[in-house]
């Protein structure tokens, strides 16, 4: 049991602490863009959360970028947990996003519940879900137990590859009514935030506008409340696929290469390590060492 103790009741307007729902609607309210990137480890999330980034998302994305699988769909809710722990470590002040891998949320709203809770019990703050209205009954349902929702439409990688590819949704008017159907009935049934994947700007707009959840856009665009990128993608780091709508931020491949090459070559030649890599003993000791016969 809690005890609410009188050291609790400190000012939380100054106080660092984690973005939770509230504070990102008001970034929209606000008119202020909601930067979200990717993050799967201790490390980098220290580092993006440190340069203000608002939603730090653990996406499934993991399973590519870290893990090297040809899509999302492979990975396990094991794998995302572990990488979940890490940027919950790590993050002080953005909200952690956990990616709710294929399978662990479509059989039943009782399974999503239950996958959801060891989400947020490893220190994160809300999930995300991947899908259309026939996820409206889950998204109550979570929400209903106080678990915040992230809906994901659009381009959906987990299952979009065998379908029809990564291509571009909302081309159409047809296609673009059921986008938008589907991203009010999503905020309908409570879900906070909405991502947008590789959707025509004409519609995203639309969506942004006429919603109050925070929409998300990745490929989509200008006109939605933020922008979400893969980590990997904008450092240069993975190199599998390049998609167009990512902005490269660093060439890191490239610099992780040359380090590593220049490490090699050190190690070879005896460059390293040099005298302040090394330890020494005290000199006494050591000459005691050398005469002491036990030594051989
Ligand atoms: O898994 C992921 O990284 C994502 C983003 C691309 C939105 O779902």
């Amino acid at each position: 049991m809690y005890l609410y103790r009188e050291k609790d009741n400190i000012n939380t307007n100054t106080r660092i602490r984690k973005k939770n729902v509230n504070d990102i609607l008001t970034l929209k309210k606000k008119g202020e863009k909601i930067a979200v990137l990717t993050a799967y480890d201790y490390s980098t999330s220290l580092i993006c959360d440190k340069a203000g980034i608002d939603i730090l998302l653990v996406g499934d994305s993991a399973g590519m970028v870290m893990l090297g699988y040809e899509s999302t769909m492979p990975v396990s809710i094991q794998e995302m947990l572990v990488f979940c722990k890490g940027v919950a470590m790590g993050t002080k002040r953005a909200m952690v996003v956990a990616d709710m891998p294929f399978g662990s949320y479509q059989p039943n709203s009782g399974i999503a519940i239950k996958n959801a809770i060891r989400f947020i019990k490893v220190g994160c703050d809300a999930v995300k879900l991947e899908g259309g209205l026939e996820l409206v009954d889950t998204i109550k349902a979570l929400v209903s137990v106080g678990i915040p929702v992230m809906a994901h439409i659009g381009l959906k990688p987990q299952t979009s590859h065998l379908w029809e590819g990564y291509k571009v949704q909302g081309k159409t008017k047809d296609s673009s009514i059921k986008l938008i159907a589907e991203a009010k009935a999503l905020e309908q049934a409570g879900a906070f935030s909405i991502v947008l994947e590789m959707v025509t700007t004409e519609v995203t707009k639309i969506i942004s506008k006429d919603l109050s959840a925070a929409v998300i856009g990745i490929g989509s665009g200008c006109d939605c409340d933020g922008q979400v990128l893969v980590l990997h993608d904008m450092l240069g780091i993975y190199e599998d696929i390049r998609p167009r709508f990512v902005k490269r931020y660093a060439e890191l491949s490239n610099s992780i290469f040359q380090a590593i090459s220049r490490y090699r070559s050190d190690v070879k030649s005896r460059k390293f390590p040099e005298e302040q890599n090394i330890f020494h003993m005290n000199p006494n000791e050591y000459k005691e060492l050398k005469s002491d016969p036990r030594k051989k």
